[in-house]
């Protein structure tokens, strides 16, 4: 299939693109850059092996610009990541995360539309679930209150493209509710490259662990878990890239509305990743315990069931995998691209 990648500069669509081309399918990449650098798309067409990848600055708010693209080739389907993703900044900035995530979806679905492309998979996450209502989390847990206006884009996005399913049966949609993406691909030439000080979890282990920046603040050690720190269902970008591949073939299968977890379905804390990236890497990754993170929840887990029995997707890489390939891109890439 010829396949529209929304946001594929970024971290998790520049390793889809290379599952995409692994599994024999084109794709055309449209970007605005406001999180990403070419420098990504060009390792990607490195590692495929092909002079370049397909790829237009355009902001997916940009009818026009959108147009264009739509009018040069015809695609079968679009895997839709261009959003912004930074949770604590969305609190700041609610504005700007509606009108980019919110505006831009409802622009990109109607040029999609009209040019008959109606097939779409679409970066949802966990977070819709809220501080979910069960653990581990099934696709029938109900949809909860977002903490941040971030959660809430995906979580009214996921029920627009539900209505616009329902309302006209041609469509077929997949939301698909990543889980905590980490790690790299395995060649280290592409991953990770947050701007400033990281939010997440894994790109503070890695740039600790580097040495630009002196510890890693472990937010809270009185939850209601094992150890105390958060639990999370972290997944291996490579594994949640594949799991594209295997809902575009549900797309094949005229599958109308599919919405599943991608998770591991294994719960890790805080102190269980960093205890295995030193293990696993041999590096120290001094730590101390702060004040819980406003929002965060306790435990977050999922069961991914659903995929494997539908969408014939599980992962496949597990903790060690995921740390070993995560500290692979930091080390050869210290400053990012
Ligand atoms: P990313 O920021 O690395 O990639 C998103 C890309 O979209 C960037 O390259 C950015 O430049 C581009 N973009 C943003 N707004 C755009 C616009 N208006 N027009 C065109 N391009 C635009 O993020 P990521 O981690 O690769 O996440 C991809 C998707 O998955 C996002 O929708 C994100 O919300 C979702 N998601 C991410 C996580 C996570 O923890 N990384 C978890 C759940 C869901
Ligand atoms: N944590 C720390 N120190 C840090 C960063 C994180 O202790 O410096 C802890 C958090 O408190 C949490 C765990 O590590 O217990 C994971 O935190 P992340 O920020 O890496 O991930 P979250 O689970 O908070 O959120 C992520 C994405 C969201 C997405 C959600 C579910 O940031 O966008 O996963 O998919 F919605």
């Amino acid at each position: 299939m010829n396949i529209l990648v929304t946001g594929g500069a970024g971290f998790i669509g520049s390793h889809t693109l290379i599952e995409l081309y692994k599994a024999g399918h084109t794709a055309v990449v449209v970007d605005n850059l406001d999180n990403s650098n070419p420098e990504a798309l060009r390792r990607v067409a490195e590692i495929i092996g092909i002079p370049e990848v397909p790829f237009h600055k355009v902001d997916i708010r940009d009818r026009e610009g959108l147009e264009r693209v739509f009018a040069a080739q015809k695609f079968d389907a679009c895997i839709h990541f261009a959003g912004l993703k930074s949770v604590g900044e969305s609190v700041e900035k609610p504005w700007e995360y509606y009108e980019n995530n919110i505006g831009g979806t409802l622009v990109l679905v109607d040029v999609m539309r009209r040019h008959g492309c109606k097939n779409i998979i679409f970066s949802s996450s966990a977070t819709i679930y809220g501080d979910p209502a069960e653990i581990p989390i099934t696709e029938n847990c109900p949809k909860g209150q977002c903490t941040n206006p971030y959660g809430w884009t995906k979580s009214m996005l996921e029920q627009v493209l539900m209505d616009i399913q329902k309302a006209d049966p041609e469509w077929n949609v997949v939301l698909l509710r990543y889980f905590n993406p980490v790690g790299a691909h395995p060649s280290g030439r592409i991953g990770e490259n947050p701007n400033g000080i990281p939010n997440n979890l894994m790109p503070y282990i890695t740039q600790v662990a580097v040495g630009k920046r002196q510890e890693l603040g472990v937010f809270g050690n009185d939850y209601p878990t094992p150890d105390g720190t958060g639990v999370r269902d972290y997944i291996h970008v490579v594994d949640l890239a594949g799991a594209h591949v295997c809902a575009l073939k549900a797309i094949e299968r005229k599958c109308g509305l599919g919405v599943y977890n991608v998770g591991t379905g294994h719960g890790y804390s805080v102190l269980d990743m960093v205890k295995a990236f030193v293990r696993v890497n041999g590096v120290d990754v001094p730590y101390s315990i702060k004040p819980r993170r406003a929002g965060d929840i306790a435990t977050c887990y999922c069961n991914p069931a659903k995929a494997k029995a539908e969408l014939g997707w599980e992962a496949k890489y597990g903790i060690d995998e995921m740390v070993r390939d995560s500290w692979n891109w930091q080390r050869q890439n210290p400053e990012g691209f």
